[in-house]
């Protein structure tokens, strides 16, 4: 069996002494001639021993650690020794600049010898994907409605709870609406993600983006002195059919994706078209979803002809488009028969 040697490098000194826990690196690695050797610093197996005056280096001894132990099991002995960094806190690399370890990874499988150095970085805390995709859709969906029903101190007392005399203001908040039902039942019935959470920092973050923009688009668009689009009825119905069509289309691809994975499996796979010609879109573009989804905001900005909702659409475009980019590359880094026709987002464009 390997025992492994776990000692922290600069960095997480210095973040410790500072209080703060992120950008934090840290060693994993040794063998029992390393702990036998007496400069390991190790008193007990387990213990944690700080080296120097102030905390410029940690190191940590690890008993027994089987050859055939996964990352998991790794990273539960880091936990019992510093309690503050529980698993999901914890990305284990080989390289500190390289992609972090999959849980499921065992160590005699991976890349080292006898002897195995894996590198720690703390992630900051951790919160649940399904509670920031609950918290992120819930908030557009029930912002959004109190701009519909007028609520007090919105538009001025002789509008509350006043309703617009135009079709096309009720036909938004339906489309709105919809739109985030489905993508909060979708996270609770339809995703099956690999990863159990997300840095707690990033929910102040999504949330002011969702809730933001929900609230700039919604106080426009049921603003009492809000117009109608220009072209009327068909400029409406014309970009009520792509909303649905997108729709469809975004709803399709993420039952395409769920299908590629069995249930509470972490696979991955190169997604195919099936029989849903909604999904014929991927012989063109590695994410259809965001496609979709983009076309659907299109959708509703052309419904709603009000400028928010355009900015909207163009920042999640930009956002959506870094992702599948970046979804596209792993793609073809993981895969060496990934079809060569497709591009990240937009067919033969981008
Ligand atoms: N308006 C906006 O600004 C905005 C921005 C982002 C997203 N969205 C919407 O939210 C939806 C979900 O976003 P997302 O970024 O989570 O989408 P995503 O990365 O495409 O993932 C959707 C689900 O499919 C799984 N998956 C993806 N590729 C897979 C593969 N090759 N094999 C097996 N499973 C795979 C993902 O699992 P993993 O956990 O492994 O990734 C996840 O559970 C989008 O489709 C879009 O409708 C909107």
């Amino acid at each position: 069996s390997i025992a492994a040697v776990a000692s922290a490098v600069g960095t997480l000194c210095r973040a410790a002494q500072l209080g703060s826990s992120s950008g934090a690196v840290a060693a994993l690695g040794g063998s029992h001639e390393a702990l036998r050797g007496g400069d390991s610093g190790c008193k007990d197996k387990g213990e944690a021993v700080f080296l120097g005056q102030e905390l410029t280096s940690l190191r940590l001894c690890f008993p027994q650690v089987e050859p055939h132990a996964t990352i998991a099991e790794i990273k539960n002995l880091f936990t019992k020794t510093h309690p503050q960094w529980y698993p999901a806190r914890q990305s284990l690399r080989l390289d500190p600049k390289g992609k972090s370890l999959k849980d499921e990874d065992v160590l005699q499988k991976l890349p080292v010898g006898t002897t195995a150095t894996l590198y720690f970085r703390d992630l900051g805390a951790q919160i649940s994907w399904v509670t920031v995709f609950l918290t992120e859709y819930a908030g557009p969906l029930f912002i959004y409605l109190l701009f519909y029903f007028r609520v007090p101190f919105i538009y001025g007392h002789k509008y509350d709870f006043t309703s617009s005399r135009h079709t096309v203001v009720h036909l938004a908040c339906i489309c709105h609406s919809f739109h985030y039902v489905k993508r909060l039942l979708e996270t609770l019935f339809v995703h099956r993600f690999s990863h159990g959470t997300m840095p707690l920092r990033n929910i102040f973050k999504n949330c002011t983006y969702y809730w933001g923009f929900a609230a700039w688009m919604a106080y426009y668009i049921n603003h009492p002195l809000y117009t109608p689009p220009t072209y009327g009825a068909q400029q409406v119905k014309l970009a009520l059919a792509i909303f649905v069509i997108c729709q469809l289309g975004n709803f399709s691809i993420h039952m395409a994706l769920r299908d590629l994975r069995p249930a509470g499996s972490k696979t991955r796979k190169i997604p195919y078209p099936t029989k849903n010609p909604f999904t014929w879109l991927f012989l063109l573009v590695s994410c259809p979803n965001y496609t979709y989804e983009v076309g659907s905001w299109i959708g509703f900005a052309i419904m709603t002809q009000c400028l928010p909702v355009a900015l909207f659409s163009l920042v999640g475009f930009t956002q959506m488009t870094i992702w599948a980019k970046g979804k596209h590359r792993s793609y073809l880094k993981e895969f060496r028969d990934y079809p060569p026709l497709r591009m990240p987002i937009i067919p033969f464009l981008l």
